[in-house]
């Protein structure tokens, strides 16, 4: 004869109460951890910030490092820093702007139906960039950029050197494109073959692409180009078109040209 505990009752209560124990534990594990994930989201965005301007130093913690850099609000609509006014008009906090949030906001950001080449449907009307200053000078600029792959969309950093035209650094810290394929853009003798390189042709055109396979180093426009990942056209062709996007007209195109006009302001 079964026992009292073997009722289909009990079962199903000592079930409940198992699962009722087990969500209280993971629920108050994922509202307790969200600090701690906060702050090493925020120090991975720092790292690769600083990686991407070639600042991160061996014995020196990514907070102390990037006390040397200015995060600054710029204006992509009139290609300018934006004025306190315009931040408190946006509600946007310097230290705490989040670009993703913004471009989902109709009231913070444009949609690129019908001009879309980097494939982000929408664009936020502000952006933060990162500063690097000696003295009253820009020594270097950090700039986020994101477009789609194949399979996901790409976030990273590029930096520049002072004349705003040359690559100092660049590469993604998310993407979800096919390890060894795609994927490859996370390399680091990949990324390395950006450094040197120059965004803007003499006609401030932003021409910086991914060559098809290898770059000719006879090609008179080789300074201008990257090697193409292998086996991954798609995913070359989108970091070309996200690149030349963000750069461009209708990025960061206007406020680069006037910083190398009439420096900061
Ligand atoms: C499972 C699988 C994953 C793939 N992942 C990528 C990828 O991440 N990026 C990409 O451009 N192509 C990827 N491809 C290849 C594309 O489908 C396409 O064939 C390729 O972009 C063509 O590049 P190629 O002209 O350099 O060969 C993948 C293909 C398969 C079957």
């Amino acid at each position: 004869m079964a026992s009292s505990n073997d009722s289909i009752k009990k079962t199903i209560i000592v079930a409940l109460s198992l699962c009722l124990v087990c969500s209280i534990f993971v629920a108050a594990a994922a509202v307790g951890l969200k600090p701690i994930q906060n702050t090493n989201k925020d120090l991975d965005r720092k790292r690769n910030i600083l990686s991407a301007a070639s600042m991160l130093e061996p014995g020196k913690s990514v907070d102390e490092i990037f006390k040397s850099v200015e995060t600054r609000i710029v204006n992509l609509q009139t290609g300018q820093f934006a004025t306190q006014e315009e931040l408190q008009t946006a509600g946007i906090n310097v230290a705490t702007f989040d670009q993703q949030a913004a471009a989902k906001d109709p009231s913070l950001s444009v949609s690129l139906k019908g001009n879309d080449p980097a494939g982000i449907k929408r664009r936020s009307n502000f952006s933060a960039v990162y500063l690097v200053k000696s003295g009253d000078n820009i020594d270097r600029i950090i700039l986020p950029v994101h477009g789609y792959g194949l399979w996901s969309t790409m976030y990273g950093f590029m930096a520049l050197k002072n004349d705003f035209n040359t690559v100092i650094g660049f590469g993604f810290y998310d993407q979800a494109e096919t390890p060894g394929l795609g994927g490859e853009v996370d390399n680091p003798n990949w990324k390395a073959l950006w450094k040197g390189k120059k965004v803007y042709d003499d006609q401030g055109e932003a021409v910086i692409q991914l060559a098809k396979g290898g770059v000719d180093s006879s090609d008179p426009k080789a300074m201008y180009k990257v090697d193409g990942l292998s086996g991954a056209t798609l995913t070359s062709r989108g970091v070309t078109h996200l690149v030349q996007y963000w750069l461009g007209q209708e990025g960061f195109g206007p406020f680069l040209s006037q910083l190398r006009s009439e420096g900061v302001q």
